[in-house]
């Protein structure tokens, strides 16, 4: 069993680290975490490939995803504008090649059902709406099992509460751990 991190926080020590680092000492398992601010993958740039072509032209580290060989994904995002941070939407966006392939040449992309934890920081400016929409979305390309009563992390008022003095999270960390640990 593998678990993939999707970490979308610019900082090393940071509020989203910080959860991460909680995650990873509650699970039995092989871990990838791909720290998305170095790794530079490319946002879809509408070149038009997958409307013609099996796969995306751009030959990045985004491809790995589509090679399907993980069991659980962790998304881990700071709101940023009510949203995920750019490098996670730009992850998000090579997604599209999925819908391009079905629609236009009917390759579906069969990913293997998986589970999903949703990890998400804010300060404290108002609700993460477009975050919680925009991991749906990648979600559901990934054919990714969430619930948001079970599988969502949050701290959402960093700004006034820090994450290491949040009291909610350890709660919500077990929850989420060990519904994953029962898979495991
Ligand atoms: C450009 C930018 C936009 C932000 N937008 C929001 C927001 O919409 N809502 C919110 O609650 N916090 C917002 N924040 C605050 C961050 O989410 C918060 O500082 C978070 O704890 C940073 O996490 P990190 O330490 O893992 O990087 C924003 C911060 C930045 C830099």
């Amino acid at each position: 069993m593998k678990v993939l991190i999707l970490n979308g926080s610019p900082h090393k020590n940071g509020s989203t680290a910080y959860i991460i680092n909680k995650i990873k000492e509650k699970l039995n398992a092989e871990i990838d975490e791909w720290i998305l601010y170095k790794e530079n993958i490319s946002p879809c740039i509408d070149c038009g490939y997958c409307n013609k072509n099996e796969g995306c032209a751009i030959k990045d580290k985004a491809q790995e995803l589509y090679n399907d060989d993980y069991d659980i994904l962790i998304l881990a995002s700071p709101v940023y504008m009510y949203n995920v941070t750019p490098p996670c939407f730009s992850l998000i966006t090579r997604l599209n090649m999925i819908w391009r392939n079905s629609h236009f040449l009917n390759i579906e992309h069969n990913f293997h059902t998986k589970k999903g934890i949703l990890v998400l920081v804010g300060g404290g400016n108002g609700e993460p709406k477009h975050a919680l929409d925009m991991a749906n979305l990648l979600f559901k390309f990934l054919n990714v099992e969430f619930d948001i009563n079970t599988d969502y992390i949050y701290s959402l008022k960093t700004d006034t509460v820090p994450v290491q003095e949040d009291k909610n999270l350890d709660k919500l960390i077990d929850r989420a751990t060990e519904k994953i640990n029962e898979k495991l």
